[in-house]
């Protein structure tokens, strides 16, 4: 059983990425097991706190540490990644040497209402990965488009060949994850 967390890039209370990760949870292969790990806390990341740096980031830190891998569902805000998920990578990154995503397998899922399905913030998130040395899994790629009838009244994925995409994704996950973790 591997452990994945999955950050998402919203805080909107009916964010169409918020419900994504949810319904991913249902569709993961049985050796994953997903959760999401909050970031609405975080303080915004200032190089000042790293010698006494507050609760929220260290606790942050501790728990993704308990992870094997991570699945980042997110919203794209003017062709690029939310500040809020950017902050969470810059907080786990810190201190220096120390950053807590090193090495871990990671996949993309970008959300949008519109057709594009987030395509600029899943690879402008891709560059940051590949700094972090967070392999992320290339194919499938998924870019979720019209994400307002994402899901139905009970949070599943509505439309089935949409959930059947986005089961296969999970599933080339769990390969990728096979390959990369520990
Ligand atoms: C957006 N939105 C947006 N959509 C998109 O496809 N490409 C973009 O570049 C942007 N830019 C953007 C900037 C800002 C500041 C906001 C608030 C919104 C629209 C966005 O996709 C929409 O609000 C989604 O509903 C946001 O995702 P959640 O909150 O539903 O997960």
């Amino acid at each position: 059983m591997k452990k994945i967390a999955m950050l998402v890039g919203s805080l909107r209370k009916e964010s169409f990425s918020r419900k994504a990760a949810e319904s991913l949870i249902a569709l993961a292969p049985e050796s994953l097991k997903l959760a999401i790990v909050e970031i609405a806390e975080l303080q915004m990341y200032n190089q000042d706190l790293d010698e006494n740096p507050p609760v929220t980031w260290t606790s942050f830190r501790d728990k993704i540490r308990e992870y094997d891998g991570f699945i980042f569902v997110t919203p794209e805000y003017n062709r690029s990644v939310p500040a809020v998920l950017k902050n969470a990578l810059d907080v786990g990154s810190r201190p220096y040497g120390k950053s807590v995503w090193n090495g871990k397998p990671g996949a993309v899922v970008s959300v949008s209402p519109g057709p594009i399905g987030g395509f600029g913030a899943n690879h402008h998130l891709r560059q940051t990965l590949a700094y972090l040395n967070v392999p992320a899994m290339a194919q499938p790629e998924a870019y979720v488009g019209g994400a307002a009838a994402l899901v139905d009244a009970e949070g599943r994925i509505a439309d089935e060949s949409r959930r059947l995409s986005l089961r296969k994704f999970l599933i080339e996950f769990e390969v990728w994850v096979g390959r990369n973790a520990d």
